[in-house]
Formats: structure tokens, C-alpha cells, sequence
């Protein structure tokens, strides 16, 4: 188990004459979300062990350099982790645009432990009624909602937007971390812009190394989604990213019958029951690992009955199109060629004997329900960049129901090629 540095320590040996992040850092402070428990109002309960003590003194320091200083922090939420700063700190923020390499116009989260703070952020220092009921039910969870901001955000955050996008997040290492500060902690997923989203710290050090000081590894994000965005100022309300709490669920509260799903791309939104609300970040290049995904859908036509055996020779073709030329691969004399695919709703491999005999296929399964199928996707589009010689993976997709919306959400911006069967 690693010490834990005091900020002072952490800032003099993190960071060179110039004030720039060293190679070999962050820093990585493992802790234990069990560690962490909160009273009926938030309030983190003081530690009760030895162990405890240790996590907690982990998530101080987290606090003290989000409060204290502007360098980001990496920290794991229920959904995803996330790269935080003081949202009323505009140079921190700045900084997280930077670590990240994210477009400017593209605004962040932020992450509040408890009503008054998210109050704080408002413009009369109020949460609008209409969210009463879901916050209720869903809040701390992966909802995120869109409030008509204060005045002391700085744009930097909302990126010019008049509302700015606040959710309260569930996983206890962010809750403790949040109260420790004192701040509303803005933050982004914790991966380098246009990859996919972490749900394990490695991933955040795979693309963050030298970037950032500190990552506290709280373990895998069992979400594995990003939180669903809700617009509920408009009428009818709107869901402008689909996530953890489901449309499904979102309908079922009070208010919220008739909230309609933003689910087109900006250019293809003359879908007439979709007031085609805009979330900045739906139009950038998304999730994308290294290498290329191609998605195989069911099109709404199709019969379910030959269904598997359409996929396979879909399937089939796409290795031809994505194999590698020989004199390509010459220059890689002992590496293997290989197929990646990611079944969700078949339920066993997909035959392909003995058609490219030099070929391996590696296939794996995301889950039996769609929230395992969420829970593992970036994760698993991860694992399959890592094997040497994979040069496509293929992606069986879901129905748009329950978690599955945000599921093909994702899955169709990380795919180079949407194959429909
Ligand atoms: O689960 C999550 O939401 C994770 C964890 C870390 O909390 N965060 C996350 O943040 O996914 P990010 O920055 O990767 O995605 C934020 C999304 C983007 O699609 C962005 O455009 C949208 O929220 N958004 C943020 N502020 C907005 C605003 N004021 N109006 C409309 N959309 C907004
Ligand atoms: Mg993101």
C-alpha cells in the first residue's frame, strides 16, 4: 500500500521548474469505496479503523489539491471516472480542457455532494421544481441535469451556455472527495478527448500519464455509461444524452411522462417528434479506440430467425474489407492477425472455421443484461487496442430499450462502419 504524500510533498515532486506535470506521475493512491459512509444529510462519517483512515487521508488530499491548487484530479465515480477541478476556478478548468485536449466549446459536469450546493450554482439559488421528483429518486446517481446558471460559473465551465449541467454522483470515493473540498467539482470523463471513456484507473493512466498528479483508483466503475443529460427547462423535457437512468425511468417520475429523446446526429434532425435540443458534445469524433469498430445492426425489416447467421456472413465480408494487405503485414513477419468481436445477444461464438486459416478471431461475450453490456463496453474496446495484431473489432448491438439506448449510442460514435443485417 503506497503512502500518502502531503500536498506540499505532491506538488514539489510532481511538478518541474516550469510548473509542468513530470513523466512518471500521477501519483496513484488505491482506496477502498467501502471506507466511506454518510450520514442522512451527506456528511461524511469520520473514519472508524486504521484502513479507513488511510482512504479518507487519500480523498483529503484529492480535496486539498482540487480546493487548494489548480491541478486536476482523476477520481472514480459510479459511471465512469472523472477528472475534477474547482468549478469556480477558471484556470483549473482551464487546465482540465488541457490535460484532456478538449475543445473548448464542449462543457463540463459539474459534481455537487448535497442540495445547497447545487443550489450555489443557480441563478436565484434555487433548483427549478420541475426537478423536485427526480431528484428525488435518482440524485446521487448518474443523472445529470441542465439548471439556469449563477452568474460566479465562469463560461469557461458551460462553455458560454446560459445553463449549466450539475449532477450529484452516488460512488462514495466522489461524494467524500466533493465534501472534503467544499467545492462543486467540474469534471469530464478522465480520458484523452475523442477515446473511450475510463471505467478502470488504468485506463485513465493509459491516457493521462504526465498529464495530471494525482489519480485515486477506487477500483472498476460498475456503470460503466456516462450519466444520462436531461434538459427538464424545456417543454417538453428532453433527454440530451442517454445514460444510467434510463428513458424508461426518467418517464416514470412526475413531470417527466412526456420527455422526448434527442437521439440524431446534429445534421439529421429533422426527425419531427425531436425538438432537436444540442448537446455540444454529441458532435464531436467519440469513444473511438485505435482500432476500428464496425457495428452489426439489426435492421428494423429483418427477421429474427436466420438473424445470427446474417451477422456471421456480414461478419465474414468485413474481414475481407478490414484484413490487412499482405505487404502490410510482411513488415510483421510474427505477428498474428486478429479479429476482435464483442457478442452481446448471441449467445455463443460465431462460426468462422477455417476461412482465413492464419487468422485468429478472439471473441467475448459483454453480459446477459444491458446494463452488464454497458458496464463492460469501453473497457472491453480497451482490452481489444491492446492485443497485438488486432486490426478490427466487431460489435453485435442491442435494442434501444432500457440500457440499451445508451449502449448504441455509444457503440454507433465509436464505430468506423455501422453494418446493418
Ligand atoms: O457520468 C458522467 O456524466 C461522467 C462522470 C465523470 O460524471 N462525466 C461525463 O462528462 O461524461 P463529459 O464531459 O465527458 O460529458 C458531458 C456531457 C457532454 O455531452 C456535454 O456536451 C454535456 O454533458 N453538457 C455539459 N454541459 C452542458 C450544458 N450546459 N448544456 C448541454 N449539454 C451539456
Ligand atoms: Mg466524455
Amino acid at each position: 500500500m503506497s503512502t500518502i504524500p502531503s500536498l506540499a510533498q505532491l506538488l514539489a515532486d510532481g511538478l518541474d521548474d516550469s510548473g509542468k506535470v513530470r513523466h512518471g506521475f500521477p501519483v496513484v493512491l488505491t482506496v477502498s469505496p467501502a471506507s466511506f459512509h454518510f450520514d442522512r444529510d451527506g456528511n461524511l462519517i469520520p473514519a472508524a479503523n486504521m484502513d479507513e483512515q488511510r482512504d479518507h487521508l487519500a480523498a483529503r488530499l484529492a480535496a486539498d489539491l482540487i480546493a487548494q491548487t489548480h491541478f486536476p484530479v482523476a477520481f472514480p465515480t459510479e459511471t465512469v471516472y472523472g477528472l475534477g477541478a474547482n468549478a469556480f476556478h477558471s484556470e483549473a478548468v482551464k487546465n482540465v480542457f488541457a490535460a484532456k485536449g478538449r475543445p473548448s466549446d464542449n462543457p463540463l459536469i459539474v459534481h455537487t455532494s448535497d442540495i445547497a450546493m447545487t443550489a450555489s450554482l443557480t441563478a436565484n439559488s434555487s433548483v427549478p421544481a420541475i426537478y423536485n421528483p427526480i431528484i428525488d429518486q435518482h440524485w446521487p446517481g448518474p443523472l445529470t441535469l441542465l439548471l439556469p446558471k449563477s452568474a460566479s460559473i465562469p463560461h469557461t465551465v458551460t462553455a458560454g451556455h446560459e445553463s449549466v449541467a450539475v449532477r450529484m454522483p452516488s460512488h462514495p470515493v466522489a461524494r467524500a472527495i466533493i465534501f472534503l473540498s467544499k467545492k462543486p467539482i467540474a469534471a469530464p470523463s478522465a480520458n484523452t478527448s475523442t477515446r473511450p471513456s475510463p471505467t478502470r484507473a488504468e485506463h485513465v493512466a493509459q491516457d493521462l500519464a504526465g498529464r495530471i498528479l494525482l489519480l485515486i483508483d477506487g477500483g472498476p466503475c460498475e456503470g460503466g455509461i456516462e450519466s444520462t443529460v436531461l434538459d427538464g427547462l424545456r417543454i417538453p423535457p428532453a433527454i440530451l444524452r442517454p445514460g444510467g437512468v434510463t428513458v424508461e425511468m426518467v418517464r416514470a417520475v412526475d413531470g417527466f411522462q412526456n420527455t422526448v429523446v434527442w437521439k440524431k446526429n446534429a445534421d439529421d434532425s429533422n426527425d419531427p417528434d425531436v425538438s432537436a435540443p444540442v448537446t455540444p458534445g454529441m458532435k464531436y469524433k467519440h469513444y473511438a479506440p485505435k482500432v476500428p469498430v464496425v457495428l452489426f445492426e439489426k435492421s428494423s425489416s429483418s427477421s429474427q430467425s436466420t438473424l445470427a447467421s446474417r451477422k456471421r456472413d456480414a461478419m465474414e465480408a468485413r474481414i475481407q474489407t478490414y484484413l490487412p494487405s499482405s505487404s502490410a503485414s510482411a513488415s510483421l513477419p510474427s505477428s498474428p492477425r486478429v479479429v476482435g468481436i464483442l457478442r452481446t445477444e448471441t449467445q455463443s461464438d460465431f462460426e468462422f472455421a477455417s476461412i482465413f486459416p492464419s487468422l485468429k478471431v478472439v471473441q467475448q461475450s459483454l453480459g446477459s443484461s444491458y446494463a452488464q453490456v454497458g458496464s463492460n463496453l469501453f473497457s472491453a474496446l480497451r482490452d481489444f487496442e491492446a492485443i497485438e495484431g488486432c486490426f478490427v473489432v466487431f460489435v453485435e448491438g442491442v435494442e434501444e430499450v432500457d440500457e440499451g439506448l445508451a449502449v448504441m449510442n455509444r457503440v454507433r460514435k465509436a464505430a468506423a462502419d455501422i453494418v446493418y443485417v
